[in-house]
């Protein structure tokens, strides 16, 4: 897919599913942006894309001054965004007797008000005809014990996309979901231990986790021209996992 001179903001774009995205679209052409809360973990994905066309900005998506930061670079720049990519996110599993209130803060303020808030800061700089997409999750779906609080998140991020796509449906901006399933990233590593880590994979019809680049492939799909006709859908990205698990 050819992205040549495209504009690209990554929101969590320092590890995992973000970085495997930014180093998809600097390989398609892109010029791209990566934010992420630690200039250390910029910098290491700095290092590793190695490419003129990547920037960075330090920026906590879930303050708003963050958000901010990212809008004041967006204007600096004095170009158009040509795809926004809402990906950064945190979970936090545990029973819902011991949800606290700073764990339900942190995962809607990161995970649902961060990402709306970044959309509605950045939609001047938006070129009409943009792709918006979502990194949600299959757990917005699947009502695992455990994940109350990270589901609710997600499913409140899902319908923030579905109704975005209709109120910018007259701009020809195109916003989608992709919904991950079980991947092997340094998120994964941080919330799931390995033996879990086992049953995820064999929870899903393939098999195996999946890997950040299949995750990347898709979120690139859904903003090339390829998508043209999709909006306000969601793209299930999981080795058969949803399917699997209800069989
Ligand atoms: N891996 C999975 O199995 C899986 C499954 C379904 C959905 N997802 C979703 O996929 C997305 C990416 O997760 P991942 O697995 O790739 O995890 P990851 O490796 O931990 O990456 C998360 C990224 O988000 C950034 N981030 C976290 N909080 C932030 C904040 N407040 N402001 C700015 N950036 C922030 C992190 O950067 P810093 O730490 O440098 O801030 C990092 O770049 C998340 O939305 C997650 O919910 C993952």
């Amino acid at each position: 897919m050819d992205f040549t001179n495209k504009n690209v903001v990554i929101t969590g774009g320092t590890t995992g599913i973000g970085l495997a995205t930014a180093k998809a679209f600097i390989a398609a052409g892109a010029n791209v942006w990566i934010t992420g809360r630690k200039a250390e973990n910029l910098q290491k994905a700095a290092a590793q894309i190695n490419s003129p066309k990547l920037f960075s900005v330090v920026s906590d998506t879930s303050k708003t001054e963050g958000i901010s930061v990212l809008e004041k670079a967006v204007a600096g720049g004095g170009q158009k965004l040509d795809v926004l990519f809402l990906n950064a996110g945190i979970g936090m599993f545990e029973p819902m007797e011991q949800v606290t209130e700073e764990n339900f803060d942190a995962q809607f303020n990161t995970n649902v008000k961060g990402h709306f808030f970044t959309l509605q800061k950045l939609l001047p700089y938006l070129a009409d005809g943009a792709a918006v997409l979502f990194t949600s999750s299959t757990a917005a779906t699947a009502a695992n014990a455990g994940s109350l609080v990270y589901s609710a998140t997600k499913g409140a991020l899902n319908k923030i996309a579905q109704i975005a796509a209709n109120e910018l449906a007259g701009r020809k901006i195109r916003v989608n979901i992709v919904s991950p399933g079980p991947i092997a990233t340094p998120g994964l590593d941080t919330v799931v231990p390995a033996d879990a880590q086992v049953y995820l994979a064999g929870a899903t019809a393939l098999q195996r986790l999946g890997d950040p680049d299949e995750v990347a492939k898709t979120v690139l799909f859904l903003a090339s021209d390829a998508a043209s006709f999709i909006t306000g859908t969601e793209i299930v990205v999981d080795g058969g996992y949803l399917n699997y698990a209800l069989k």
